[in-house]
């Protein structure tokens, strides 16, 4: 018989009808007689149980049947009398299919600790936690797609190895087959990198966007979905030394347009959770208290505020609060500064634009003052950051001298100056990062625990 999926048996409600259900044990008790087993197979938040009573064959495998023991069970699905579910399998037949050794099994009934879990990250999606955090995750995967994919984007895959280090902050992994051993070095005492597998130093990318631009510049509509890399030094609970970033880049557009897409982006991946991960939010919500679907929901219906730097700047120093770095018009914002804008001068998402050129990369079209750039950051609350973007600067004369300035190779970006010679148009786009999405959505407090396998300083065990 084929194998149904829990959420389907849950969703369907065949009462009277056969089934066969494959998955993990999660608890198991007797009462009266029979013995009850809770079983999830990682498709829902919710778990099915499975009823077993005495005369049944399946009664037979029960002892093998522990917390974590890989089961298939066949029977018929009956209404259940039992209160918080309204469908129960009614087992005649029970496959062990992989035992467990309950003497050495880490996850027991009781809760562990989320640091706990994070040393057994290979058994922890098993947990109902772990469980409605990447099913989460996936919904706001495929609402991502469903987003671009509604509105004429094309998805672009944009190189993981690259040569060209795009934000310019110099926090990149370098990618070598060099023998480490024996490091071949110029006269100056650097690295010689032409010996190297692609002839010159290459490294992991921090970020698709320059790739995203000759593309938008041809195709229109693009976005870019992967994973990219940030060799900074940051032991915090918002970074990540490798993690996933939607790009997408827009061919005849500026900063407003930015502003509106990433507006339109972000309320509408919250209505997507919203619609199809209610269970998972509800358990989240009630477990930790770290989110509410009510605020998510009023979320979804809340535009953002728009604040230029030079106002934020003015409205912290304003703030009768002690701040632990100071602020000044040119400095960067630290995240105490945007935790304050975010969370109580405007209570909501909050677009800061206008930066100060020296604090932005490179690419960002400088604006008539001479001093800022077209950049924008949305901050929400509690998160912080969650998008960068700006409009691109499509001036060639403007970009050259840009990158001089602030030491880029020329050489090297030859092709993106020339998307300045050849037909250029004004463009933009912004950066996601979907583990601080993800972060936000759920209500996680550390960013480790919202990806299957956190990359971080000194921690790549799993
Ligand atoms: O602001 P960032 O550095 O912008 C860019 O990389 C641009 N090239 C984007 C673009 O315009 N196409 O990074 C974008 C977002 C940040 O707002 C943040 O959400 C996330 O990526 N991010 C990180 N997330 C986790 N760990 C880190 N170390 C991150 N660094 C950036
Ligand atoms: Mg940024």
């Amino acid at each position: 018989m084929e194998r149904s999926l829990i959420k389907d048996v849950l969703a369907e409600q065949r009462f009277g009808e056969p089934s066969r259900v494959c998955g993990w044990v999660r608890t198991k008790r007797e009462s009266k007689g029979f013995v009850f087993l809770a079983l999830s197979d990682g498709s829902s938040q919710d778990t099915l149980q499975i009823i077993v009573f005495p005369e049944a064959p399946a009664f037979r495998e029960l002892h093998r049947c522990n917390t974590g023991a890989a089961i298939c069970a066949k029977g018929i699905l009956r209404e259940s009398p039992a209160k918080g579910q309204s469908i129960e399998l009614e087992a005649t037949d029970i496959v062990v299919v992989g035992e467990v050794d309950q003497a050495t099994y880490p996850l027991q009934k009781k809760g562990h600790s989320l640091e706990f879990l994070r040393e057994i990250g290979h058994l922890r999606p098993r947990t109902n936690t772990f469980g409605a955090v990447f099913r989460l995750r996936n919904i706001l995967a495929a609402g991502v797609h469903d987003f671009f994919q509604a509105r004429g984007f094309l998805w672009v895959h944009t190189p993981i190895i690259t040569s060209s280090d795009c934000e310019g902050a110099g926090d990149l992994f370098t990618v070598t087959t060099l023998d480490l051993r024996n490091v071949p070095k110029k006269d100056s005492g650097e690295v010689d990198f032409s010996g190297d597998f692609f002839g010159t130093r290459a490294y992991l990318t921090v970020s698709g966007q320059l790739e995203a631009e000759f593309l938008a510049l041809s195709l229109g509509r693009v976005y870019t979905f992967g994973p990219t890399f940030r060799a900074e030094n940051s032991n915090t609970t918002r970074h990540l030394s490798e993690f996933w970033m939607i790009e997408p880049e827009m061919a005849f557009a500026d900063l407003d347009d930015d502003i509106t897409l990433a507006e339109e982006f972000f309320r509408f991946l919250c209505r997507e959770v919203l619609e199809k991960g209610h269970r998972e939010l509800s358990f989240l919500e009630s477990h930790y208290k770290k989110i509410s679907c009510d605020e998510l929901r009023k979320l979804a219906e809340t535009p953002f505020v728009r604040m230029t730097y030079t106002d934020a700047v003015r409205e912290l120093r304003a703030a009768n609060e002690r701040f632990e770095f100071p602020v000044s018009w040119g400095s960067d914002l630290q995240s105490e500064h945007e935790r304050y804008l975010t969370d109580k001068v405007v209570n909501g998402p909050l677009v800061i634009t206008d930066y100060p050129k020296e604090i932005k990369a490179f690419y960002m079209k400088q604006n008539p003052d001479g001093k800022t750039v077209a950049a924008m950051d949305v901050l929400v609350p509690k998160v912080g950051e969650i998008i960068g973007g700006s409009q691109r600067e499509d001036r060639l004369d403007v970009l050259a001298q840009r990158m001089s300035e602030v030491g880029i190779s020329i050489e090297n970006l030859r092709w993106y100056l020339d998307l300045r010679r050849f037909g250029t148009v004004p463009h933009a786009g912004f950066g996601l990062g979907f583990e601080r999405l993800v972060q936000f959505v759920t209500g996680m407090a550390n960013i480790r625990d919202v990806i299957p396998c956190p990359r971080a300083p000194r921690a790549i065990r799993l």
